[in-house]
């Protein structure tokens, strides 16, 4: 294990833990040659240091990116090979590292692309649910950074995800929109949505999470509840501290 700042992913299972939505089968991934994954195995959950591979691990579970070797499966289905659009289709939603929202675009026309234009009653929702109402007509450009994190937020969740998987959603925030973003997040998982989040920020996560996964230099180093992680010294120590 190595010395190591923070970054995490959390579960929220909406669903009962015995029912595992998500199988990460001794997954490897090398990335223009280099080993961004190695044999990891888990059932949704992260946490780990910058280039420990939380973002590959979300590109591989979601399409996006092949996994080398290993296996991903989904509701008990393969996912190997599977296109990122069919795998979204199927309820595994992503948000993305970088801010959310397509410039030129309002957040209203982003929501729209979103469903390709197909689930009205979905935009209401998932505005109301996130207070996303009152800037509908606004330019994301013109957005602040916290509204622009919820509008890549709401873009996942307008394609109704049995699993949101959220990419940093309160990196480059202060603490007053790391609560309100927070808050939100809560609010998503209250709604029924199971959350899987890869963060930096320890203390909400620790707060946040139900189940917590170390990612260490493209390997799995610890799986726990926050409690059971927390007593471990040296976890603490490497990961857990601010
Ligand atoms: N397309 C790529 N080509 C080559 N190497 C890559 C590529 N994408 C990622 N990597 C490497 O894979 C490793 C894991 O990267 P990854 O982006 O998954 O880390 P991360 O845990 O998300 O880090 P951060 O907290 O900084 O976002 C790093 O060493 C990174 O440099
Ligand atoms: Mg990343």
């Amino acid at each position: 294990m190595t010395a190591a700042s923070n970054g995490a992913v959390v579960s929220s299972p909406a669903i009962p833990a015995e029912h595992v939505l998500l199988d990460v089968d001794d997954v490897s991934c090398v990335l223009g040659g280099v080993r961004a994954l190695s044999e990891v195995t888990m059932h949704v959950g992260i946490i780990g240091p910058n280039g420990a591979g939380k973002t590959t691990l979300f590109n591989v579970v979601t399409g996006f990116v092949p996994a080398t070797t290993g296996e991903v499966r989904w509701d008990g289905a393969p996912l190997r090979g599977g296109k990122a659009h069919k795998v979204a289709r199927g309820g595994l939603v992503r948000t993305f590292q970088n801010v959310g929202g397509f410039t030129g675009l309002t957040v209203a026309e982003n929501l729209e692309l979103a469903t390709r234009g197909r689930d009205a009653d979905a935009i209401d929702r998932v505005e109301a649910l996130l207070h996303l109402a009152d800037v509908r007509d606004k330019a994301v450009e013109d957005c602040s950074l916290a509204t622009r994190k919820l509008v890549g937020i709401a873009m996942a969740l307008v394609r109704t995800p049995k699993l949101l998987l959220l990419d940093e959603p309160l990196a480059g925030l202060d603490d007053t929109d790391r609560d309100r973003v927070t808050s939100l997040i809560e609010q998503v998982h209250d709604s029924g949505v199971t959350v899987c989040m890869v963060e930096h920020d320890i203390g909400r996560t620790l707060r946040l999470a139900d189940r917590m996964v170390v990612l260490d230099a493209g390997r799995l180093v610890a799986v726990g509840t926050p409690a059971e992680l927390a007593r471990d010294d040296v976890l603490t120590r490497n990961y857990l501290s601010s």
